[in-house]
């Protein structure tokens, strides 16, 4: 029932990224466009979908149930998805209901929707939080918030193989590192498990410490193996998760105007501010080739202005 979505290879371009205060310091970015790999389905959160998916599939499951807020980017991807591949979802929302445009968006979908309350949300990881689900729903296959965990960053491997295959058509022959946003750092362990150590990974943290990035890209390492990772987080949530500040939504306005290339303001937009400050600072050499990842998340732009 799952398996043409797991058969699903999307593509996304692998383009220079033009902007003064790069030449100024003679660094090269391309920018690895996971915002078009679909008009729907978009950014990081396909392909932290993709093993999950083949689990269920595995499974014999007729569709998947998962959780998220009401801006989710993971369940408008799962949503779009289900529709796209003819499969069931199910979402568990945090909070009371609310249209938001991704609530509207999911119910267009036809994912069936659950308000689990704050405090029923709270309790996603008690040990059991998924038996009366489960029991409603047999024949779904459940994925943790995000899509997170060893499965989630094991399908984002797949982003070293496309970047690297576009790597001719920019006249590289390698590159020096990946730079990308990370919230709970499952796409950041998945290009660290696929690098094995190769190149680093540089993850700019949308999220506080307290937020357990460090401690859940370690595990998730940890559980794959790897000895020697190569990885370095940065903070970059300025001041808390989907805090805004006038300079952040002025760097974005000035960096769309340039390039061309849509950003929003929680995840990209303060991820790419978080590299040229490096770049100012002189964290890299001139000549040093990184690849950015533009993880997505237009659609929650939409929402944010209500929020
Ligand atoms: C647009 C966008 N970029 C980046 C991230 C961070 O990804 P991860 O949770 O894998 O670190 C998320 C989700 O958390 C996201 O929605």
């Amino acid at each position: 029932m799952l398996s043409p979505s797991t058969d699903w290879l999307p593509q996304a371009p692998l383009d220079p990224l033009h902007l003064d205060w790069l030449t100024t310091a003679g660094i090269e970015v391309a920018i690895l466009r996971l915002d078009q790999i679909d008009p729907l389905i978009s950014g990081n959160k396909w392909f932290k979908l993709i093993e999950h998916l083949k689990a269920a599939d595995q499974s014999g499951a007729q569709g998947i149930i998962s959780l998220g807020g009401a801006h989710s980017n993971h369940l408008h991807a799962l949503a779009a998805a289900g529709k796209r591949f003819g499969f069931t979802t199910v979402g568990l929302l945090r909070g009371h209901p609310q249209e938001t445009p991704t609530v509207k968006d999911l119910q267009a979908f036809g994912m069936h929707l659950h308000w689990l309350g704050y405090g029923g949300y709270r309790a996603r990881h008690e040990p059991g939080f998924w038996a009366p689900w489960r029991e409603q729903y047999p024949e779904l296959h459940p994925v943790p918030e995000g899509g997170g965990g060893l499965l989630g960053a094991k399908g984002c491997g797949q982003l070293v193989t496309l970047a690297r295959e576009q790597l001719s058509g920019l006249g590289w022959s390698n590159y020096d590192g990946w730079w990308l946003a990370c919230g709970t750092g499952t796409t950041l362990a998945g290009l660290v498990l696929a690098e094995a150590g190769e190149h680093p990974v540089y993850g700019a943290l949308a999220v506080p410490d307290d937020h357990g990035v460090a401690q859940q890209v370690e595990m998730i390492v940890q559980e794959a193996g790897l000895i020697d990772p190569g990885y370095e987080l940065l903070a970059a949530s300025r001041g808390g998760f989907a805090k805004v500040d006038p300079p952040l939504l002025a760097f974005i306005e000035q960096t769309e105007q340039a390039s061309g290339i849509p950003l929003e303001p929680l995840y990209t937009g303060k991820a790419l501010l978080a590299l040229k400050q490096q770049v100012e600072a002189g964290k890299f050499a001139r000549g040093t080739r990184l690849v950015f990842i533009h993880t997505g998340g237009l659609q929650g732009r939409r929402g944010f202005s209500s929020r």
